[in-house]
């Protein structure tokens, strides 16, 4: 369906379009800005209206709860109960691509369909200049999926998020590419002392194993209850083969390490600058005019695990 807005403007992330999306948020519009780990779809998470936009830009199901962005732990403790795992966690790796689920306080004022009716709310204190300057200047905890429509491949750049929600977005600010490149790790913290890792990414089980001092609970990445951890996600629209040592005559090859490509995620077999490019990789993979994609082993060491997370997912 045909949005209000006829174009999307598309401007350098300044201080002029800083305060322009600033604007924009305040009055319940949508605003796509960079963060450290992909390109976020915004919307101020206490007003219905405006977090009901950011369903429709996505057609993302209405049961998939959304990560809301806050400028610091103050602001999280305004919306969540935040027990002294939580604070140590935050201490450790806030501001940065650590999202936090936590109980939700019901005073919080957050939309009800940020949390699509959970008792909790996932947090994440984000590092992007860009993002904190837009969180300060509305003074706003910002509600803010990956901008892509629901299920497709995640934005690392503001090409990709025109490329796939176009119009349903007044306005990207354009930050540049994304510098971890994988959506943050989310780590749900359970009322019992329990506490587990529903999406893994940039900080590892084993760093948060680390601050914690006890082991995670047994593995529900499939759980409904990340519901945006379905199967399809990340799908660039091709059949994807894994851990290939060559292409085939009609795939279009992503390298790793030795194993060449027709591009590569590293070819100094760095695992970081992969995550950084695997959605790239996964976009230019779909626009080529190979009708199959194939991808280098990777291995599945630290970041490398939530690398091949994803394209497992890809594969689907
Ligand atoms: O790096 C990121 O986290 C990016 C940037 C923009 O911050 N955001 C992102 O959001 O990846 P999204 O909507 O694509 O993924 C949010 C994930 C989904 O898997 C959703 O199911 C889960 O967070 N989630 C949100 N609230 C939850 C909750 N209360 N309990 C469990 N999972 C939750
Ligand atoms: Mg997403």
């Amino acid at each position: 369906m045909a949005d209000k807005h006829e174009a999307t403007q598309v401007r350098k992330a300044d201080a002029a379009s800083i305060a322009a999306a600033a604007t924009l948020l305040r009055c319940g519009e949508l605003v796509a800005l960079p963060t450290e780990t992909v390109y976020g779809l915004a919307a101020r998470a206490d007003r219905a209206e405006a977090v009901a936009a950011i369903y429709r830009a996505k057609g993302r199901p209405d049961f998939n709860p959304l990560i809301v962005h806050v400028p610091n732990l103050a602001a999280a403790e305004q919306l969540a109960i935040v027990d002294e795992r939580a604070r140590a966690l935050a201490q450790a790796f806030w501001p940065g691509a650590l999202t936090l689920v936590l109980p939700l306080c019901p005073a919080a004022g957050i939309a009800p369909a940020v949390t699509a009716g959970l008792p909790t709310i996932a947090l994440r204190c984000p590092a992007h200049p860009v993002m904190r300057a837009v969180l300060a200047a509305t003074g706003l905890p910002l509600a803010a999926p990956s901008a892509n429509r629901s299920g497709g491949v995640s934005p690392t750049t503001a090409a990709h998020v025109v490329a796939s929600l176009g119009p349903a977005v007044p306005l990207v600010l354009d930050g540049g590419a994304c510098a971890a490149g994988i959506e943050s790790t989310i780590v749900a913290l359970r009322d019992s002392g329990a506490w587990q890792v529903l999406r893994p990414g940039p900080i590892t089980q084993a760093q948060i194993s680390a601050i914690l001092g006890t082991e995670p609970d047994a593995v529900t990445s499939v759980s409904i209850e990340a519901p945006g951890q379905l199967a399809s996600h990340y799908a660039p629209g091709k059949p994807v083969r894994l851990t290939a040592v060559s292409a085939e005559a009609d795939e279009f090859m992503i390298g790793f390490g030795a194993i060449g490509g027709d591009i590569t995620l590293s070819s100094a077999g760095d695992l970081a600058e992969a995550a950084a490019r695997l959605y790239a990789a996964l976009h230019q993979a779909a626009e080529s005019d190979c009708p199959r994609i194939a991808i280098a082993p990777i291995p599945d060491e630290g970041i490398g695990g939530a690398i091949n997370d994803r394209l497992r997912r890809a594969a689907a």
